[in-house]
């Protein structure tokens, strides 16, 4: 056991120095107390985290510069204020920005209308799925039915999404390549996900089989990877039977063979 997890733990020691976080950010507000703190437990958790996004990608400033971090002539921008979170975080996220502006959330900013921190959180912030839609997120401002419209118009598209990404994975796991797919899926996902922030169902219904029509191609080609895996599967089967009864022949040859002494 522990052999076959040896290259595995070399690896790991290899990496370790790459994974730790030398930002000293992260070290000097470690050691600080409440809401200077908190912010470093909250981003560990987050997507942001998993994929490298750390405290100075979105406040700015030197995090190698223990003295300077947060000085404004080292880029840092400090604490956006409410109004301002969309252009903070839409720097990065830019088609959900544009249809987040153009939509009658963006359009309502000024008067209170939700920004990304409303929905996403700001440390924490979690992989996104159509679950951000709840009864306890969407009545904090207007009844939930618009929210429910919104949920019913995209979940069949959600659906689809979900179930090609499960499918993926299983190809995946069985040494598949599935880089070209996922790539594909990728980006319909990210067209698809940022179409909520127009929060117009309309728009959204009618946008529907043009996903639907993306997502068809890359069911086409798993299913054409499985009919082949199955395939393949069945002369596996047929070799080994084979074998197999070729194996039984020659003991029985050397049996009678033996008899025969
Ligand atoms: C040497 C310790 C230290 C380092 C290094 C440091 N910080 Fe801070 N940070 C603090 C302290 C103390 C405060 C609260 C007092 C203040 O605002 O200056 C603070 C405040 C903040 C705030 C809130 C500011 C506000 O207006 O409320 C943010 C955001 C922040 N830091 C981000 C960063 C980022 C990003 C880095 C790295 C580029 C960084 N910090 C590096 C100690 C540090
Ligand atoms: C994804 C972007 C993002 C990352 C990464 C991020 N922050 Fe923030 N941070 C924000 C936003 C946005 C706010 C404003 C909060 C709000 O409006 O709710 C904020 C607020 C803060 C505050 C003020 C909190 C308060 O209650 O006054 C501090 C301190 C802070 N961040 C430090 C950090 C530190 C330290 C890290 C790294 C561990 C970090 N942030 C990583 C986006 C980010
Ligand atoms: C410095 C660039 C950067 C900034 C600023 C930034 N993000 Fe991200 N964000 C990323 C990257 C990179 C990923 C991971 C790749 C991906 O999934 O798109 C990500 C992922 C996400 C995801 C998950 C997407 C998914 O696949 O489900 C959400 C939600 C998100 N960010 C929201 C925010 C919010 C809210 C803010 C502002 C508080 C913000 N981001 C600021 C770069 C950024
Ligand atoms: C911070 C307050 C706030 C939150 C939270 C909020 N909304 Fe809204 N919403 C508004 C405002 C303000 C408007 C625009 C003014 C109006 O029509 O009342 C609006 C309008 C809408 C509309 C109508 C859009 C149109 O074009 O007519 C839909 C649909 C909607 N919201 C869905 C949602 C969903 C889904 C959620 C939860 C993920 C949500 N809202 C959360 C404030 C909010
Ligand atoms: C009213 C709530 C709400 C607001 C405001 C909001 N989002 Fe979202 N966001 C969602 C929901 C819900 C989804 C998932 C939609 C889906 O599953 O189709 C999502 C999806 C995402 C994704 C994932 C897209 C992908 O490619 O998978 C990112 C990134 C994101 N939001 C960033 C932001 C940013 C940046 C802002 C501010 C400009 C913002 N969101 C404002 C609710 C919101």
């Amino acid at each position: 056991m522990i052999l076959r997890l040896l290259p595995f733990l070399v690896v790991l020691f290899l990496c370790g120095p790459v994974w730790a976080d030398d930002s000293v950010c992260l070290q000097c507000h470690s050691g600080q107390e409440g809401r200077l703190a908190a912010p470093v437990g909250q981003w560990q958790t987050s997507v942001h985290a998993t994929n490298g996004v750390s405290c100075h990608d979105c406040h700015g400033g030197d995090p190698t510069d223990f003295g300077m971090a947060m000085d404004p002539s080292k880029g840092f921008l400090g604490v956006p204020a409410y109004a301002d979170v969309p252009a903070f975080c839409g720097r990065c996220h830019l088609g959900v920005r544009e249809d987040y502006e153009g939509s009658a959330h963006g359009k309502a900013l000024e008067r209170g209308g939700p920004q990304c921190v409303m929905c996403h959180g700001n440390h924490a912030v979690q992989k996104a799925s159509i679950e951000l839609i709840s009864e306890k997120s969407c009545s904090r401002c207007h009844s939930y039915d618009r929210a429910a419209k919104v949920k019913a118009a995209i979940s069949q598209t959600e659906d689809s999404l979900q179930r090609l990404e499960d499918q993926l994975d299983e190809l995946y796991r069985v040494g598949i390549d599935t880089e070209k797919m996922n790539g594909q899926l990728f980006s319909t996902r990210n067209d698809f996900r940022r179409l909520f922030h127009t929060v117009n169902v309309e728009k959204m219904e009618a946008e529907t089989a043009g996903f639907t029509t993306r997502l068809g191609k890359i069911d086409a080609q798993v299913g054409e990877i499985k009919d082949e895996l199955s395939q393949r599967k069945m002369i596996g089967g047929l070799v080994v039977l084979l074998l197999l009864a070729g194996g039984c022949i020659a003991m029985l040859i050397r049996k009678s063979y033996h008899e025969e002494e």
